[in-house]
Formats: structure tokens, C-alpha cells, sequence
């Protein structure tokens, strides 16, 4: 099939590259022009595990472009996966998702075949009626006969993107219209997953309460941890007892200085948002932001006892600075927290990652950026861990003191941890 998808972000990248890999042509549209020739190039646009093979393998399948009309023009299928930013406080902001429709309304204006529209982004319940008005309005065509629509969210992770592309727990697809539905049936024919058909609002907030339910999971057990962590209990053994209940599961279970990226909190912050303009108070899920605001201090304080407080001059390893290991992406990510709070307290800071130092120099210049994690380690007192990179675990640490933050040197690596560490919740 020939299909278009507007924007480049990774769940575009990672769809065009993985919808190419099934068989079909696809044109990506973004207005970045550098994004374009990388990515025609053959090359991916950012670091993700296995991309850059991925894309380069299917080349000759997939043709970028910044011109919006021409690639919906073309193809008979267009995804929609532009950004949805959210304000600090929650409200976000559609704006790219309406231009996206209006640009896709005046194309169908000069198309007389049917065109078929989906989806991607995280957007709201009531949103994909929105995209119909305006398509419909714009077009002068009528859902569905004219043109249709689907609401279908992605739960690709950063890092892991390709993977999870190939090898989705379910496809949900959410739509009034019968025939899209088999549309898309047939542009994932290839991937082994079952499939669940629903309507609109009903795909947009499973997405929603997916990302909430997985924040709950980290909130609750870094509760725990800071419960087990005043009375000597480790967390990781508590995480593992309980995860044997198949109820629970393992999964998605660790304890550590709280989630970051570019989903979970600007999700979260959404949805409590928009429950309490509807006139409901989610007070688990404010609990749920509230205890991943302060589990960054948690570290912060373990360090403080170490030190006596005394912070101001010390030299302190900061090893990772991604949100999570495998991605270049450092949106929300707790690291950044804790080198802001560090630099309140005049400290110096010796700081590595091995893929996000580049993107961080542009936030904080004057950090003493290394070459090397053991540069970082030889440098200072104290080494703060903060992604979970596996390189971190073959490092000599010497005595140093090591306070782990996100579970580097979990229960099977333990052997290896220097004699004077300490992690966040065990
Ligand atoms: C998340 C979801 O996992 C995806 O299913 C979803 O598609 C995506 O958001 C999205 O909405 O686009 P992602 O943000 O890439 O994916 O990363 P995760 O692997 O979910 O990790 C999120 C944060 O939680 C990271 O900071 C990670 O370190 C933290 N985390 C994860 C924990 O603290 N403990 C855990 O056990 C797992």
C-alpha cells in the first residue's frame, strides 16, 4: 500500500522504517528540512537501537519530503504522528494535529479517490471527532463515505522502538467505520498481534490509562522503596516477591529516582488535567506525579548524609544523563533535576553519558563534560548514577562512594558493586 505519515519524531521514523520492512511505500513528511536529507540519505534522523540498520535496509522504501500535500496526494493512507506539548501544569496543546488535518482537508479538496486517515499521536478522547470536523469542513467530504478515519495509539518505548514495532501486545484500532479497520488490518498483515477493535474515545484513553497505569506501577514501588529504605528492607527482593504474583507481574517494577522521557509525565499531567476540568479530582493519579517529583531528593538526600551536608566544592560523578539507557533523549529526565539542584549547591560536576552529552552542553555549557565514565570517577568523591547503562557496571569504582539511582548494579551484578555503595531504595 501506499501510505503517508506526517512527522518525523521516532514513532514516525520508527513506523515508516517498520511499515517499509511489511512490504509498503511510504512517503514521511516534516517541515525539518536537515531531518528530510538525513533521512534520504538512508541514515535515521537520532540514536535508536537498530534504527539506522533498519532504515538503511529499507531506503528504496521510504521517501522524505516537506511537502505535505503532495505525500497525502500520493498514497492512499496517512498516518498522523506530530508532537501533542503539554504545559507544565497538564494542558496541551493540538495545534499541530489541526494543521495536519487542515493541510490534509485542502489536499482531499483536488482528490477524488477516498482517503483513509490515522492517527498516531497521544491525543485526548474527543480529539479524533475534532480531526472529522475539520477534515470534513475543510474537504467539503463526508465521513465515511468520502474519506475515513481511525484513532490508532502507538505504545512503542524509546529504546526499544524497532522491537516493539515487530513485536506489539496488541493493535488497537479505534473507529465508527468498518472499512478502515480493514485498511489497517491489512497494513500491519505481517505482524503477530492480536487486535482490538474499539471507538474512537475508547482508543484514546486506553493509551492514556497504558501510560498511567505503568507511572502508577514505578510510583507505587518507589513509595515502597522509600518505606523499605527506613526500615532496611531492600526494595529489589520486595519487588521481586511481590512480582511472583501473576496479578502483579515482574515487569515494569523497579524502583529508582522516578520516571522521565517524553511521555509518562506529560501524559500523567494530561489526563489529571483534563479529569479536573471535567469536575473530577484524580487524586491518584496527583499522587502518582507528586511521589515522581521527589524521588530525585531521595538521592539527593542519601548524598547529603554522606556528606554532611557539606556539598559546596565537592567534586560529584554524574554518570548518565538520559532519561533511560538506549536513547539519546533527556526530556524530563530525573538527571537533569539533580544536576540543577547540584549547581544550586555549588558543586562540581564531572559529567558522562554515552550518548547524550551532545544535547546536554546546550542546556548546562559549563559542566566538566568527559571523555571517559572512569575520567568522571578518577575526578571526583562521590559517583551519582543515573542511567542505567551497562558499561557502567565495568568500571573500577575503587572506594568511592557509588549511590545508585536506577538500579545499574541490580541483585545479579551485586558482586561487582564497589564496597561503598549504596542504592536509592535497597
Ligand atoms: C512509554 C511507554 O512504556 C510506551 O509503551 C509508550 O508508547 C511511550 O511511553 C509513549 O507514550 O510514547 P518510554 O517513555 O519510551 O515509553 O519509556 P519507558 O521504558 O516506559 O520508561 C519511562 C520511564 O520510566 C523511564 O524514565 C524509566 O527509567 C522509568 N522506569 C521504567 C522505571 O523507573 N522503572 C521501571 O521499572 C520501568
Amino acid at each position: 500500500m501506499k501510505i503517508s505519515v506526517i512527522g518525523a519524531g521516532y514513532v514516525g521514523v520508527v513506523l515508516s522504517a517498520g511499515l517499509a520492512r511489511l512490504g509498503h511505500d511510504i512517503i514521511l513528511v516534516d517541515i525539518n528540512e536537515e531531518k528530510v536529507k538525513t533521512l534520504n540519505e538512508g541514515k535515521a534522523p537520532f540514536y535508536e537501537k537498530g534504527l539506522d540498520e533498519l532504515i538503511s535496509e529499507v531506503k528504496d522504501k521510504v521517501k522524505a519530503t516537506t511537502d505535505l500535500k503532495e505525500a497525502v496526494k500520493a498514497t492512499e493512507l496517512t498516518f498522523i504522528c506530530v508532537g501533542t506539548p503539554s504545559r507544565k501544569e497538564g494542558y496541551m496543546h493540538i495545534e499541530q494535529i489541526k494543521e495536519a488535518c487542515l493541510e490534509i482537508g485542502l489536499t482531499l479538496l483536488r482528490k477524488p479517490e477516498k482517503h483513509y486517515v490515522v492517527i498516531k499521536s497521544t491525543v485526548l478522547p474527543g480529539t479524533s471527532e475534532e480531526c472529522i470536523k475539520i477534515i470534513s469542513e475543510v474537504s467539503g467530504k463526508k465521513f465515511p463515505s468520502e474519506f475515513s478515519f481511525a484513532m490508532n495509539p502507538e505504545f512503542l518505548r524509546e529504546g526499544n522502538a524497532v522491537y516493539d514495532f515487530f513485536n506489539q501486545d496488541r493493535i488497537v484500532i479505534g473507529s465508527t467505520d468498518k472499512e478502515i479497520v480493514e485498511k489497517l488490518r491489512e497494513v500491519y498483515k505481517g505482524i503477530e498481534s492480536p487486535i482490538l477493535e474499539t471507538k474512537f474515545r475508547d482508543a484514546e484513553m486506553i493509551k492514556y490509562a497504558n501510560n498511567a497505569f505503568l507511572a502508577t506501577k514505578i510510583s507505587f514501588i518507589n513509595e515502597i522503596g522509600n518505606i523499605c529504605k527506613k526500615l532496611g528492607v531492600d526494595t529489589n527482593i520486595v519487588a521481586k516477591g511481590i512480582g511472583m504474583d501473576f496479578r502483579i507481574n515482574p515487569h515494569f517494577f523497579k524502583s529508582g529516582i522516578g520516571f522521565g522521557g517524553s511521555c509518562f509525565p506529560k501524559d500523567v499531567s494530561a489526563l489529571a488535567y483534563k479529569a479536573t476540568e471535567k469536575g473530577y479530582a484524580p487524586r491518584l493519579l496527583n499522587a502518582v506525579l507528586d511521589i515522581n517529583r521527589d524521588q530525585p531528593m531521595k538521592l539527593l538526600t542519601i548524598m547529603d548524609n554522606k556528606l554532611n551536608g557539606d556539598i559546596k566544592g565537592k567534586n560529584i560523578a554524574i554518570l548518565g544523563l538520559a532519561f533511560k539507557a538506549d536513547t539519546d533523549d533527556v526530556r524530563e529526565s530525573p538527571s537533569l533535576q539533580i544536576i540543577k539542584e547540584l549547581l544550586l549547591e555549588q558543586a562540581n560536576l564531572h559529567v558522562y553519558d554515552p550518548s547524550a552529552m551532545e544535547s546536554v552542553k546546550k542546556i548546562f555549557p559549563h559542566l566538566n563534560y568527559t571523555s571517559t565514565a572512569q575520567e568522571a570517577i578518577d575526578n571526583s568523591e562521590i559517583v551519582l548514577l543515573l542511567t542505567e547503562w551497562p558499561e557502567f557496571t565495568e568500571l573500577n569504582y575503587g572506594d568511592k562512594h557509588v549511590i545508585d539511582g536506577k538500579n545499574v548494579f541490580d541483585t545479579d551484578k551485586a558482586h561487582l558493586r564497589s564496597k561503598n555503595y549504596e542504592g536509592i531504595c535497597w
